[in-house]
């Protein structure tokens, strides 16, 4: 048995923020948003509301979408939990009605989705349930200083989720083969000092308590890195590039998306561009994709899928498009 996908949705928050609304308040402009990111409109949560909300709006609609009101296990992939501790998993299961199920967290920043298929394919393979309920959220909102144009432009907050179950690799949404990596050394590329063990208790007011990134650095790594993961699970899986009929990268920055699919052979138009409405969500941003271009995906497709974050970590995974109803994509 192995993970096959059943079901997608997603949330968004309702307030959008467009690159005229930053420029109104920022030393910025819509058109260097534009051509150095592609981003066009973020979405961001208004005070009082968490990761955990978005998560719950999501995951409903997946299961909606799967025809099913249980699982197994659920699993949250997210940076921006509602709380240090605990995870925010148990949280989201017990508010969609899930029971006692196992419910757990996985960081790892923007490859968060990617680690998190390879996790419940692993809980599937080895008999721990037959279905799990997958969701990356994330509210990057809440980490980046206001002020920080650099970083404020490409965040958006979100939440993707998908409903897997058992199969077999004949089946329709069948996944994998999976290929994950991370690179400790590079930790200081995408981070938030300060706040946690080594730095506790620290001025949220201080710049070490926001979040910090090398672009530069961070696009040449994430370009490098998402490409040899798509080489390395194109050659395990069998597919050529021009088998790929989507290639569903992790929504950080047009110009990645095009040098990614440039870099393995894949034709630009069949890199799925969804960043233009919802900028960067970070865990999100792969199963936001998904629902958001369910519609031009036909049974059968061959789906590429890879994703590049803090940490730094990356993966890249294979997936056989299901017969699915239209995804849902709510606003919360
Ligand atoms: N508006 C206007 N100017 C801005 C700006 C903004 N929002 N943000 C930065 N700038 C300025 C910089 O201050 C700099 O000015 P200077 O030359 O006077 O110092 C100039 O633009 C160029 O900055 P730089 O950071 O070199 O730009 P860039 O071409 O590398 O683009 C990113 C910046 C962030 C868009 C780009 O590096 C990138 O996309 N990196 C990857 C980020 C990413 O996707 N992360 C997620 C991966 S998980």
């Amino acid at each position: 048995m192995l993970a096959v996908l059943r079901g997608v949705g997603g949330a968004l928050p309702a307030r959008a923020v467009t690159n005229e609304d930053l420029e109104a308040r920022l030393d910025t402009t819509d058109e260097w948003i534009r051509s150095r990111t592609g981003i066009g409109t973020r979405h961001q949560v208004d005070p009082g509301t968490a990761t955990s909300d978005l998560a719950v709006a999501a995951g409903r609609l997946a299961l909606e979408n799967a025809g099913v009101d249980t699982v197994d296990v659920v699993i949250v992939a997210t940076s921006t939990p509602d709380h240090r501790c605990p995870a925010t998993a148990p949280d989201v299961a017990a508010r969609l009605g899930l029971g006692t199920v196992p419910a757990f967290d996985i960081a790892a920043v923007c490859s968060g989705f990617v680690y998190g298929l390879v996790q419940a394919d692993a809980l599937i393979r080895a008999g721990v349930g037959e279905r799990v309920l997958l969701i990356g959220a994330d509210t990057f909102s809440t980490l980046v200083d206001p002020a920080d144009r650099a970083n404020a432009v490409i965040f958006g907050d979100g939440a993707g989720a998908v409903v897997l179950g058992a199969g077999t690799d004949d089946d329709l949404g069948a996944l994998g083969p999976f290929t994950l990596g991370s690179d400790g050394t590079a930790l200081d590329l995408i981070r938030v000092e300060a706040g946690g063990s080594r730095r506790p208790g620290v001025d949220p007011e201080e710049p070490s308590a926001w979040f910090s990134m090398q672009g530069r650095a961070v696009f040449a790594a994430a370009v490098a890195a998402m490409a040899d993961a798509c080489r390395s699970v194109l050659g395990s899986s069998g597919w050529t590039a021009d088998d790929v009929d989507h290639l569903v990268a992790h929504q950080a920055n047009r110009r990645i998306l095009t040098m990614v699919a440039a870099a393995i052979g894949v034709a630009p138009e069949r890199a799925v561009l969804h960043l233009d409405r919802v900028g960067n969500t970070s865990a999100a941003s792969i199963p936001l994709a998904l629902a958001a271009h369910a519609s031009e995906m036909r049974p059968g497709d061959r789906v590429l899928l890879t994703a590049f974050g803090g940490g730094t970590t990356w993966g890249a995974g294979a997936l056989t498009w299901p017969d699915l109803d239209r995804p849902a994509i709510t606003l919360v």
